[in-house]
């Protein structure tokens, strides 16, 4: 009588430890689920914030010779910061945002998205050859709506505007 009471208070004391277990232990699948979702919350976060397929192009020796090791012969001045800031605002602006988010109006529907600018310029990624790379040829490499602009803009245009955000977005 007695054993049996206690083997039956040991029973249910497992059940309840497996029951805890299971809810804490993530083997639980609405637990399961919640750890999955975090996850993908937080890659997407970042994968919406900057041009993945670029990046690995990048890394992996997808720039092209002509750009490699291309640097800015310019230095900021006012000038140029104005120069830059009137690209910015004229060419980027509506994909890339006000505020370099990659929220502009024309960024709507757009897969992949326009990069957050104002994050990935402070990334170690944002050289000058790359940015200069990006900004000539813009998506065609990676088949995004990025524009080139090496038709549209003079080299010194595009170093303006490379200028600018530096400038507003690299620190
Ligand atoms: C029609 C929309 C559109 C316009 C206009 C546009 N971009 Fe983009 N841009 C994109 C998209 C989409 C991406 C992400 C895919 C890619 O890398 O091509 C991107 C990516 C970039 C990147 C790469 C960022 C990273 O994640 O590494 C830079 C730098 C950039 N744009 C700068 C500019 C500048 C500067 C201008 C203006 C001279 C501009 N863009 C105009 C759509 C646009």
């Amino acid at each position: 009588m007695l054993v049996k009471d206690i083997l039956k208070g040991g029973t249910l004391l497992l059940i309840a430890t497996g029951f805890w277990a299971c809810g804490r232990g993530g083997s639980h699948p609405s637990h399961a689920m919640g750890m999955m979702g975090m996850g993908r919350g937080r890659m997407m976060g970042h994968m919406a914030k900057v041009s993945v397929k670029r990046h690995r192009l990048y890394m992996h020796g997808g720039l092209p010779a002509e750009y490699s090791g291309k640097t800015n012969p310019y230095e900021p001045s006012p000038e140029l910061l104005k120069r830059g800031e009137e690209i910015y605002t004229q060419q980027c602006k509506a994909c890339h945002g006000e505020n370099g988010k990659g929220d502009g109006p024309a960024a709507k529907g757009l897969d992949p998205k326009p990069s957050d600018l104002s994050f990935v310029m402070k990334r170690h990624i944002a050289t000058d050859e790359y940015l200069f790379w990006t900004i000539s040829e813009g998506g065609k490499p990676i088949g995004s709506a990025m524009p080139a602009y090496k038709d549209i803009l003079s080299e010194k245009d595009r170093w303006a505007v490379i200028l600018y955000l530096r400038d507003r977005f690299g620190r």
